[in-house]
């Protein structure tokens, strides 16, 4: 029986997996990919090869590489039914359901029952990491009138999806910062959507369902969907010179406002993902005008640290990701699809440890409820 002391609301600080796919270390912003540190991958690594190193668990031979990222390619392309499913999507609903209900499509054209075999196991994996920015940029497409566009094989994994998303290969320097930023939201240890996708593992639902989850979970606005809200929050605001009586409002009306984009269940200082994401804005706007957005970001950023600081709230990976993706053109709905993309390799990664030893997870709860209660017939009810 679980007593009262041992219960942590939102399992804070509860060991739910041991796993060896990242280390996180709160108090000091560290965060490694299988004991890279995740700075060291955004700069020389790319996503295809930070995948391979997530689920595999050590860096990529030549060899392996140009096969993984050969495979890759090949999966890019959906079947033509699937896409007139995307086609039948409400243009007016938001892409991370359309993401959610495209995914567990997936597995229907190209499904993978049976989780006992690795072969297959992997192949599923491949295809999801390929063909998700497929779905992903044919909903946002097709919602608009355009039409979607294939993939195209001579691109790599980022430049690929931008131009499926915007119809133009990207720039490289657009394409490096889009890259670095997949890398970046590749994998965060024990996080909502990646404990509910060992929760789907454990019970040996299939690939395409387990994803299929962990994109539901994202989607709430205190995990993935905060980069969305982040953004639409400094618009809000307005400019830098606002954000101090902007602030003083939300916290006169509500003393319990959250910020969006600040404070983080483990980092009690400056997440270094934000810290990176800021380094790649500085360089974009190096050359042009800064964005209203991004001013109005470092000026919450100061005031925030002042009044928030000392609890160890400080800005989180959202923080700075909405205002990069928002200079490459990409639409603000967009933001958390895109963190799915990223992120499926993480989720990939503890699906495969998961199913090693794999025990069906069933936590227990504190009853609070009433017991032995009567029946009362319906007529009899008052
Ligand atoms: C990320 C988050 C969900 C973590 O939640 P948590 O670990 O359960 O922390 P809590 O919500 O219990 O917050 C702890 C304290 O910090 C405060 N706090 C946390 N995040 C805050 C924020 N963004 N703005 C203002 N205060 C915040 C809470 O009000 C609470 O204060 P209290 O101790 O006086 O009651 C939370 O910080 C949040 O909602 N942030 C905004 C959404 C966001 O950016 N999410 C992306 C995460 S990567």
């Amino acid at each position: 029986m679980t007593v009262e002391a041992e219960f942590k609301p939102g399992l804070e600080d509860v060991p739910a997996a041991k796993s060896a796919v990242s280390f996180l270390d709160g108090k000091k912003a560290r965060l490694e990919y299988r004991g890279i540190p995740v700075e060291v991958l955004a700069q020389q690594s790319n996503y295809e090869e930070t995948a391979w190193l997530l689920i595999k668990g050590d860096l990529p031979t030549q060899k392996q590489l140009a096969e993984f990222d050969h495979d890759l390619r090949q999966r890019r392309a959906v079947h033509y039914r699937l896409k007139d499913l995307i086609r039948c999507m409400p243009a007016d609903g938001h892409p991370m359901d359309a993401l959610h209900a495209s995914v567990a499509a997936l597995g229907l054209f190209y499904p993978c029952p049976n989780v006992a075999d690795p072969a297959r196991n992997w192949d599923a994996s491949m295809r999801l990491i390929a063909a998700m920015p497929t779905l992903v940029a044919a909903f946002a497409r097709t919602r608009r009138g355009d039409e979607i566009l294939d993939p195209r094989p001579d691109l790599d994994h980022a430049a690929n999806f931008l131009y499926m998303l915007g119809g133009k290969e990207p720039t490289p320097a657009a394409r490096k910062v889009f890259d670095a930023c997949l890398v970046l939201h590749a994998e965060h240890q024990m996080n909502a959507s990646t404990f509910t996708a060992r929760v789907a593992g454990s019970a040996l639902a299939n690939p395409y369902q387990v994803i299929a989850s962990a994109i539901g979970t994202l989607s709430g606005p205190l995990h993935g969907g905060a980069n969305e809200e982040a953004l639409e929050q400094f618009e809000g605001i307005g400019g830098p010179q606002n954000v101090k009586g902007w602030l003083d409002a939300k916290r006169a009306a509500d003393p319990k406002y959250k910020v969006m984009g600040l404070g983080h269940r483990v980092y009690k200082v400056k997440d270094g993902r934000a810290t990176v994401l800021q380094e790649i804005a500085e360089h974009m706007f190096a050359e042009t005008a800064r964005p209203k957005t991004y001013e109005t970001a470092l000026e919450l950023e100061r005031v925030a640290a002042g009044i928030y600081g000392p609890k160890g709230i400080y800005p989180n990976v959202d923080f700075y990701s909405g205002v990069v993706y928002q200079s490459l053109g990409i639409p603000t709905d967009v933001f958390t699809p895109i963190f799915a993309i990223a992120r499926v390799a993480g989720w990939l990664a503890h699906w495969h440890e998961q199913l090693v030893n794999n025990r069906i997870y069933r936590p227990d709860q504190i009853s609070v409820g009433k017991n032995d209660v009567p029946y009362v017939p319906l007529e009899q009810r008052p």
